[in-house]
């Protein structure tokens, strides 16, 4: 049996990508001109892949380039960061690991690193310091790609996902405006960032009174258009020697409403369903089983609103947008306007709804799915 083409979990960069020609493009001349770029979107619309995608191209087309790509994800707290900023600097500089030891000695001044290595020390390979000592040199390590570089003769390229992981940290805004005064001088570095707050990501670069204002470009990642994505369904089909109906292969991005995740997710199910040919009965099919499998999720997300909270989200996926007017807070009983603006932001600080040009959408659409057969009582295919 054929393994399923479409794939959803995991960043895609090679065989399941789809489209995205003007962004790779865009990333592409930005990183190799120098112009730091910050990527934003909602979690799992693409921002990873597209990153992965364009330093693929960039590490076969250009060898003067070094890369690296640090996902903050598991970095909690500033130590970790410049831990973890370090190591990646240092490993990509270099493909020899027994260089890596020597940059030690050859690139701190006031810090002192200690290296451990592993049997892999492509895997397993750490840096660390007197953490009381890291604080107060953070320039050290801010620093540290850019001196490797002119040292090195080549350019750096640093690629920071989940960047707004770093807005937790207690000490934060000193850290930004640290980050910014160091990376603003440097020659040999650009820097790409990434992440999926779309508020907190917009202000960081946005606000004028933020030390990252005017840091360089942003660059909003939108969904893939439903041309792109139906082309990207038939074709996968057909390379694995089935096949889907023209209904069928648009009736799958027009249920998930393009969100790259699930628009995968429900084409592997549709796939999985199909002996050769799929048709609407297949999707329907697929559709549920998706629903399905994700319900624990659901559940767990609505257990965790008010009362309050979760008569919002019914007046959202009923279309209201005027929250605030006084049948709406009635009908649907949301409190006072103090509540629905507080719920609002919580709704939206946990990912759940986000705006679009004043109006408020759902932004898993397959929980709105569930969500309006829970509460509604609608059929998932309306
Ligand atoms: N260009 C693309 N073509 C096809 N599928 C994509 C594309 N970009 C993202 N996806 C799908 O969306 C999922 C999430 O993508 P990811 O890059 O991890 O998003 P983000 O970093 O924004 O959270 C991937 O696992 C993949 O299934
Ligand atoms: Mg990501």
């Amino acid at each position: 049996m054929n393994t399923s083409p479409f794939k959803f979990g995991v960043t895609v960069s090679e065989a399941s990508f789809a489209n995205r020609t003007r962004e790779i493009q865009k990333l592409y001349e930005n990183l190799t001109q120098g112009v730091n770029t910050a990527i934003i979107s909602p979690r799992r619309w693409g921002k990873s892949s597209l990153v992965e995608k364009v330093i693929q191209e960039i590490r076969q087309k250009e060898k003067g380039i070094k890369i690296t790509v640090i996902d903050l994800f598991s970095a909690t707290n500033e130590e970790e960061f410049l831990e973890l900023f370090a190591r990646e600097s240092i490993k990509a500089s270099s493909g020899k690991w027994e260089e890596w030891m020597q940059s030690g000695k050859r690139f701190f001044k006031q810090l002192v690193p200690k290296f451990s290595v592993g049997i892999d020390p492509a895997t397993d390979f750490s840096v660390s310091f007197d953490w009381s000592e890291l604080k107060k040199h953070q320039d050290e390590i801010l620093n540290l790609p850019e001196k490797m570089a002119a040292q090195k003769k080549v350019k750096f390229i640093v690629c920071l996902d989940e960047f707004q992981n770093l807005a937790s940290y207690p000490d934060y805004e000193k850290l930004e405006k640290k980050m910014r005064s160091v990376w603003q001088r440097q020659k040999h570095v650009t820097y790409c960032l990434y992440g999926s707050k779309r508020h907190m990501m917009t202000d960081l670069f946005n606000s004028p009174s933020k030390p990252f204002y005017r840091f360089g470009d942003i660059l909003p990642l939108d969904k893939i258009a439903t041309e792109h994505w139906v082309a990207f369904i038939r074709e996968n089909f057909s390379k694995t020697g089935k096949s889907i109906d023209d209904k069928a292969a648009e009736m799958i991005p027009f249920m998930m409403k393009n969100h790259s995740w699930y628009v995968q997710q429900l084409a592997h199910y549709t796939w999985q369903l199909t002996a050769k040919k799929a048709s609407r009965r297949e999707v329907e099919k697929a559709l549920e089983e998706l629903i399905h499998t994700n319900i624990p999720f659901y559940q767990k997300e609505i257990e965790r609103l008010s009362a309050t909270q979760l008569n919002l989200l019914k007046a959202i996926q009923a279309g209201e947008y005027k929250l605030t007017a006084s049948a709406v807070m009635q009908t649907y009983r949301l409190g006072t306007p103090r509540n629905v603006s507080k719920n609002k932001t919580k709704l939206i600080n946990a990912d759940i709804i986000h705006d679009v040009q004043g109006k408020f959408e759902f932004l898993d659409p397959a929980f709105e799915k569930w969500f309006l057969k829970q509460y509604h009582n609608k059929s998932f295919y309306y």
